[in-house]
């Protein structure tokens, strides 16, 4: 008899089997339209991610699961698959109409999934709930895919959308993660970390509408890490506001590399944005960047890299004039 767990996990396996399947039906035809045209992904990354589609009926997968395969409904329920109707008897499948994104664990066991809408519905995105398998708060998207290339480059890229993953991995750059669209818990950044020896990690979060706050929030942990200097995190962002996928649409993967090597490390990428919204010829502001870069740098744990950014921030606030880059340097 199979534990709890291993039934979730056989569950979970059979479900993407189906809806890979579903994506070679009829039914089907939609969604795998939309993957080969409107996402331009090859056959060979829809099966590397095992994508598929969950048909639109209320019980097609109930259907599947509990009436064909006799799985007991409370271990589908328990699966994350299926819904409970509210005040009445039955059950409903959770994932109705969408693009399927198989979410696994390092051993590469399906644990979760991940489902887009087509077109306006809403959510774009519905993620598995945690279930007995699915922790989202310590699982990162594709880390069982990325982890060897990781240490291979010694460096880990971390991006917010599945997509993103998906287009860089077709591409060719394949030590890429997703976190799932939450901040980055420190279970996650730990993970990522035992495969980079020299613990470098590129954050590439899409830099639209939800700004540069949210980006801040986003990286989490990883930020305090960076901080201490545990952590060598860049952070590069795509110009004009495209994430990763977009941008690898209309130009070459070398661009891409390219805007990787030269993402700026945390640090200067903070002082840059501290700096960003500030006229420094107006005194004001000018002090109120000089107390905001204080601030940051005062704390800096690692005392020669303290005295380096002082030193780089003064005679950067100073524009090269010696006498003030001395008293700026005493302010700092
Ligand atoms: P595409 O439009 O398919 O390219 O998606 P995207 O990944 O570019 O979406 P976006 O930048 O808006 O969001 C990034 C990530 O956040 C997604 O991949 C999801 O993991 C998550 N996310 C976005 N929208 C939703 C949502 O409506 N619900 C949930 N639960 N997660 C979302
Ligand atoms: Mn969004
Ligand atoms: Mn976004
Ligand atoms: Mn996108
Ligand atoms: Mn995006």
């Amino acid at each position: 008899k199979l534990s709890l767990r291993d039934q979730l996990y056989e569950i979970l396996a059979l479900t993407a089997q189906f809806f890979q399947h579903a994506l070679r039906q009829p039914q089907g035809e939609a969604a795998l339209t939309y993957l080969e045209q409107a996402r331009q992904l090859r056959p060979e990354t829809i099966q590397h991610f095992e994508l598929g589609y969950a048909p639109a009926g209320w019980q097609t997968l109930y259907g599947y699961l509990v009436e064909q395969k006799r799985y007991p409904v409370e271990l589908v329920e328990q699966a994350g698959l299926i819904v409970p109707r509210q005040g009445g008897k039955g059950h409903y499948d959770r994932f109705r109409d969408r693009l399927m994104i198989p979410i696994h664990d390092l051993q590469g066991r399906v644990i979760g999934f991940g489902g887009r809408a087509f077109g306006e519905a809403q959510p774009k995105y519905l993620n598995s709930p945690e279930t007995e398998l699915f922790d989202k708060g310590n699982t990162l998207f594709a880390l069982d895919k990325a982890r060897g290339a990781i240490a291979k480059d010694d460096r880990a890229v971390v991006v917010e959308g599945y997509f993103d993953v998906i287009a860089l991995h077709a591409a060719g750059i394949t030590n890429v993660v997703a976190s799932l669209g939450t901040a980055l818990s420190l279970a996650q950044v730990k993970q990522l970390l035992r495969y980079t020896e020299s613990k470098q990690v590129v954050f590439n979060f899409d830099a639209d509408a939800a700004g540069q706050r949210a980006a801040d929030r986003a990286i989490g942990e990883l930020a305090n890490l960076a901080y201490k200097g545990e952590v060598q995190l860049r952070i590069l962002t795509i110009p004009d506001g495209k994430d990763p996928d977009e941008f690898l649409q209309n130009h070459a993967v070398a661009d891409y590399q390219t805007l990787l090597n030269d993402a700026p490390l945390w640090l200067d990428w903070q002082i840059q944005t501290l700096l960003a919204d500030k006229d420094l010829d107006q005194p004001d502001q000018f002090q109120q960047g000089i107390q905001s870069i204080a601030k940051l740098l005062g704390d800096l744990p690692n005392a020669s890299l303290r005295t380096h950014y002082i030193h780089r921030c003064a005679e950067w606030l100073s524009r090269g004039n010696a006498r003030l880059t001395v008293q700026l340097e005493s302010d700092l």
